[in-house]
C-alpha cells in the first residue's frame, strides 16, 4: 500500500503473545521503557502495539470507541503521548466486524468492532496519535470479496485522517483459515499469512490453529513475490524468548523472519529477557538484512524437503543467503554464488550470527545443526536478479 509508511518491514512489540487480555497502562509503559533501555528502539523496534482488550466494552453516547477506564485510567491519548515522548510509535488493535476475537470467544465483554463506525474510529485513532492499526477479521462471516471491500473501507478511512498509519490486517476468518487468498498489497501494509503463531517449533499444522514456526515458514516462503516497500507478508508476531523452543530454533525463527522481509514484532516480555533472547532480537546483521531498502523477500533457491536455501537481494548488490535445516540432525547445506544471483569468482561471506568473515570462489556451504539456520551476507562480483521467479498466485496455499 503506497501510503508513505512501512517502506521496510515494521518493527516493534505487540502485547498479545505474552499477555493476552492481561494488559494495562503500567505494563505498556514499562515495556516501552524496556524497549528503550535494552537498546531495541535504537535498533529499529519502534511500534508498540496494544492488542485486543484495551477498550471499554461500551461505546459512548455518541458512538465513540473509548479506552477501558480500569486498564488505561490515563486514557489512550496519554498512552500515545508517553510513547511519542520516547520516540516510539503507538499501535492499537480493532476489528472490521462487530466483535473482537476476545469478544467473539467470550474472553472479553462487549461488541465494539468498527463495523458502521469506520470513519469515526479512524478519526478517533488519529486523534489519539495512533501510528499503527492491527485490523483483525475474527468472524465466521464473509466471502473474500466482502473482506476486500471491508478492509478497503478502513484503509480509506485511515487515509482520510491525513495521519500516516501503518495498516496491518489479518484476513483469516475463523471459518476459512487458508492463508492469504490474494495479494493484499493494494489494501494494507502487512497481511497475516497464517493462523495464529504459538511458541513451538512444529505443531503439525499446514494452516490451522496453532501454527509452529516451521509450519508458518512453509506457508510464507512461497509468497515472496508479494513483498515490496509498503507491503509485506506477515507471518505473525515473534515467539523469540517465550520458551517452547531451544536457542537454535529461536535463532532460526528470527533468521527466517529476517530474510523473509517479515515485520519483526517481538512478542516476548521485554522487561525480562535473558542474554540469548537479547542476542537474537538485537542481531544487527540480521536486522540490516530485514530492513534493506529494496524490501524484497528472500526467494527459494532450493529445497529438498530438509535443506532449504533462500536468497535475498540487497540494495548495495550484496545477497543474503539462508541455509536452513528443517531436519532433525546436523547436515551440510550448500549452494553457489551463481545460484543466488551473483556473478564473478571472488566473494566475501560474512556470517550473520558470528560476524566471522571468509572468502569463496563460488561455493557457499555450512554444516547446519538440526533446525538451525546459517545466514551469510555475500559480497563481491556482480548481482543479477534471481533466476527462479517465485510463484505469482497463492492457489497453492488455499486448502
Ligand atoms: C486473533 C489474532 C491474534 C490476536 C487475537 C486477539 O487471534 O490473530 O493475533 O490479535 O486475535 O484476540
Amino acid at each position: 500500500l503506497d501510503n508513505g509508511v512501512a517502506r521496510t518491514p515494521p518493527m516493534g512489540w505487540n502485547s498479545w503473545n505474552s499477555f493476552g487480555c492481561n494488559i494495562n497502562e503500567a505494563l505498556i509503559r514499562q515495556t516501552a521503557d524496556a524497549i528503550v533501555s535494552s537498546g531495541m528502539r535504537d535498533l529499529g523496534y519502534n511500534y508498540v502495539v496494544v492488542d485486543d482488550c484495551w477498550f471499554n466494552p461500551n461505546r459512548d453516547s455518541s458512538g465513540n470507541i473509548q479506552g477501558d477506564p480500569g486498564r488505561f485510567p490515563s486514557g489512550m491519548k496519554a498512552l500515545g503521548d508517553y510513547l511519542h515522548a520516547r520516540n516510539l510509535k503507538f499501535g492499537l488493535y480493532q476489528v472490521p466486524v462487530d466483535k473482537t476475537c476476545a469478544q467473539y470467544f467470550g474472553a472479553y465483554p462487549g461488541a465494539t468492532g468498527s463495523r458502521g463506525h469506520e470513519v469515526q474510529d479512524a478519526r478517533q485513532f488519529a486523534a489519539w496519535g495512533v501510528d499503527f492499526l492491527k485490523y483483525d477479521w475474527c468472524s465466521p462471516e464473509g466471502s473474500i470479496n466482502d473482506q476486500v471491500t471491508t478492509f478497503a473501507k478502513m484503509r480509506d478511512a485511515l487515509a482520510a485522517t491525513g495521519r500516516p498509519i501503518v495498516y496491518s490486517i489479518n484476513s483469516n476468518s475463523i471459518h476459512a483459515k487458508t492463508g492469504p487468498q490474494r495479494n493484499w498489497g493494494d489494501v494494507a501494509n502487512m497481511w497475516r499469512t497464517t493462523e495464529d503463531i504459538t511458541n513451538a517449533w512444529d505443531t503439525g499444522q499446514s494452516n490451522g490453529y496453532p501454527m509452529g514456526i516451521q509450519n508458518i515458514i512453509n506457508v510464507t516462503v512461497p509468497l515472496a513475490s508479494y513483498a515490496r516497500p509498503g507491503g509485506f507478508n506477515d507471518p505473525d508476531m515473534m515467539e523469540v524468548g517465550r520458551g517452547g523452543m531451544n536457542d537454535t530454533e529461536m535463532r532460526s525463527h528470527f533468521a527466517m523472519w529476517a530474510i523473509m522481509a517479515s515485520p519483526l514484532i517481538a512478542g516476548n516480555d521485554v522487561r525480562n529477557m535473558n542474554a540469548a533472547t537479547q542476542a537474537i532480537l538485537k542481531n544487527a546483521n540480521l536486522i540490516a538484512i530485514n530492513q534493506d531498502s529494496l524490501g524484497l523477500q528472500g526467494t527459494q533457491v532450493s529445497f529438498d524437503g530438509t535443506r532449504r536455501v533462500l536468497a535475498k537481494r540487497l540494495a548495495n548488490g550484496d545477497v543474503a543467503v539462508a541455509l536452513f535445516n528443517q531436519g532433525g540432525s546436523t547436515t551440510t547445506i550448500s549452494t553457489t554464488a551463481a545460484a543466488i544471483g551473483k556473478s564473478g569468482s571472488s566473494f566475501t561471506l560474512v556470517d550473520a550470527w558470528t560476524g566471522g568473515t571468509s572468502s569463496s570462489s563460488g561455493t557457499i556451504s555450512a554444516s547446519v545443526p538440526a533446525h538451525g539456520t546459517v545466514v551469510y551476507r555475500v559480497s563481491g562480483g556482480g548481482t543479477t536478479p534471481p533466476t527462479t521467479p517465485p510463484p505469482t498466485t497463492s492457489s497453492a496455499y488455499a486448502s
